[in-house]
């Protein structure tokens, strides 16, 4: 399997870097997610990663003028020829025009659909990894080893922007910048809802259960 070009959407905490981590196995396409890649530039302090820092801390979005550009650098690695799972990227209509400018033929956009309430809950028991981007959760998700990702031994850690009044503004800004693309991929076909409110292998088999008809 392989040659799929899917994005994955849905607000803070639905799941997306949890199911990414499946999806990018099952159809050995590179799972690229933006949150990740500037928390990467962050951690070494690049400037990218400092500019990105103030909009992060406050639970806002980069804007897309960073944002277009460090996707397009990374989608048109060798990796990405025959495919690539996007995770947090369109973020915005602008950004959704920007990748059919880019000429980007996408071949399903998910859409993680879950209620609100128990998001802030998701994401304070949330613990991710560094290095390999893996995300855990203390109860519902916890890795084998306490505080240790099991793909690839580093420590986990809690990110700063999973503060509950943090969380409530990530929670606006998804409201009022990035719910229309679910919209707009419904009005292009592409959009596939998934019910993300399911424990995790559930949701992991809905989202297989559609890619499998595309791959
Ligand atoms: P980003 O890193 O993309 O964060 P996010 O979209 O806010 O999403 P999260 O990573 O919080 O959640 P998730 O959906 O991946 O959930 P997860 O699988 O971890 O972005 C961070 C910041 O970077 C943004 O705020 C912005 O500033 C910037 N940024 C990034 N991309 C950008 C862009 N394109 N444009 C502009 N700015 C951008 O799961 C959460 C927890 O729940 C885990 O603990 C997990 O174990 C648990 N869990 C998952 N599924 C289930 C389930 N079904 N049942 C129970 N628990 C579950």
């Amino acid at each position: 399997m392989g040659s799929l070009k899917i994005i994955i959407l849905g607000p803070p905490g639905a799941g997306k870097g949890t199911q990414a981590t499946q999806i990018a196995a099952r159809y050995d396409v590179p799972h690229i997610s933006t949150g990740d890649i500037f928390r990467k530039n962050l951690r070494e302090e690049t400037p990218l990663g400092l500019e990105a820092k103030t909009y992060m801390d406050n639970g806002l979005l980069v804007p897309d003028s960073l944002t277009v550009g460090m996707l397009k650098d990374r989608i048109s690695e060798e990796d990405c020829r025959h495919g690539y799972l996007l995770d947090g990227f369109p973020r915005t209509l602008a950004q959704a025009d920007a990748l059919v400018g880019l000429g980007e033929q996408i071949d399903a956009a998910i859409n993680l659909q879950v209620d609100y309430a128990p998001l802030i809950e998701r994401i304070a028991g949330r613990r991710v990894c560094g290095n390999c981007g893996s995300a855990y959760h203390i109860i519902t998700a916890p890795p084998k080893v306490e505080n240790v990702c099991d793909n690839c031994g580093t420590e986990l850690y809690q990110r700063d922007d999973d503060k509950a009044e943090t969380v409530e503004k990530r929670l606006v800004e998804y409201d009022e910048k990035s719910k229309p693309l679910v919209a707009y991929y419904e009005n292009n076909g592409l959009a596939k809802h998934v019910d993300a409110s399911a424990p995790i292998e559930d949701v992991t088999n809905q989202i297989f259960s559609i890619l499998d008809k595309l791959a």
